[in-house]
């Protein structure tokens, strides 16, 4: 199979599985992800292919998706093998995915694994980062703020959100958190004020 109808397959198999995903890690997330991924990808030289591979399929195993993430990543690989995919990008692909997860607190061992992540995290932050929290933090009934209870959304951007811009590796992806990040300071303090 040519990359090209790799890419298609890749497309297909994830929108089916995506479809009626609601709680932030939607079709839209997902293109997202891999738009700011490629254009990462093309600042720092990565190989575009497997970046691309490894954006749409990133959330394919997270155990907030799917019921047996060993049994989703054996679904996967099988998959994969049937598009035609060579052990070595298989390998690559499987071992990004597993470690993109920011609860995981890993690191993917390939740039383009990296890269992937950078975008993940980039999505996570900003006026769609801030939407995606109160989406979230809503479909798993929490209060929107509490003045008692730390289970609420704007304690979200304390426990991860703010600490995400640390964690970027490339410079490419580093700017654009720079801005995402301010502008999520803005959001507190402007909340804060209003409240
Ligand atoms: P990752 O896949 O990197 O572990 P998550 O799946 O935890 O990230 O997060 C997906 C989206 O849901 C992010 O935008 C994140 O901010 C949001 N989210 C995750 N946990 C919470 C939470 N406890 N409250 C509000 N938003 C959350
Ligand atoms: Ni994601």
């Amino acid at each position: 199979m040519k990359a090209q109808e790799q890419l298609t397959a890749i497309r297909e198999y994830v929108k089916k599985s995506f479809s009626n995903e609601r709680t932030g890690h939607d079709l839209y997330h997902l293109q997202r992800v891999t738009r700011l991924a490629n254009k990462i990808a093309k600042q720092e030289g990565a190989n575009l292919f497997r970046c691309e591979t490894i954006a749409w399929l990133h959330d394919m195993t997270d155990h907030k998706l799917v019921g047996d993430e060993q049994e989703a990543s054996h679904t996967l690989k099988n998959f994969l093998i049937s598009i035609e995919l060579s052990t070595s990008e298989i390998e690559e692909i499987l071992e990004a995915i597993r470690t993109i997860s920011y609860s995981k607190g890993e690191t993917p061992s390939s740039l383009e694994g990296k890269i992937v992540q950078d975008a993940d995290r980039l999505d996570a932050i900003g006026a769609i980062g801030i939407a995606r929290a109160f989406t979230y933090g809503g479909a798993r009934g929490k209060f929107m703020y509490h003045e008692q209870l730390s289970d609420n959304t704007i304690q979200h951007f304390y426990d991860k959100l703010l600490k995400l811009k640390s964690t970027i590796h490339t410079a490419t992806a580093k700017s654009i958190a720079e801005e995402r990040h301010h502008y999520m300071e803005q959001f507190l303090e402007q909340f804060k004020s209003e409240w």
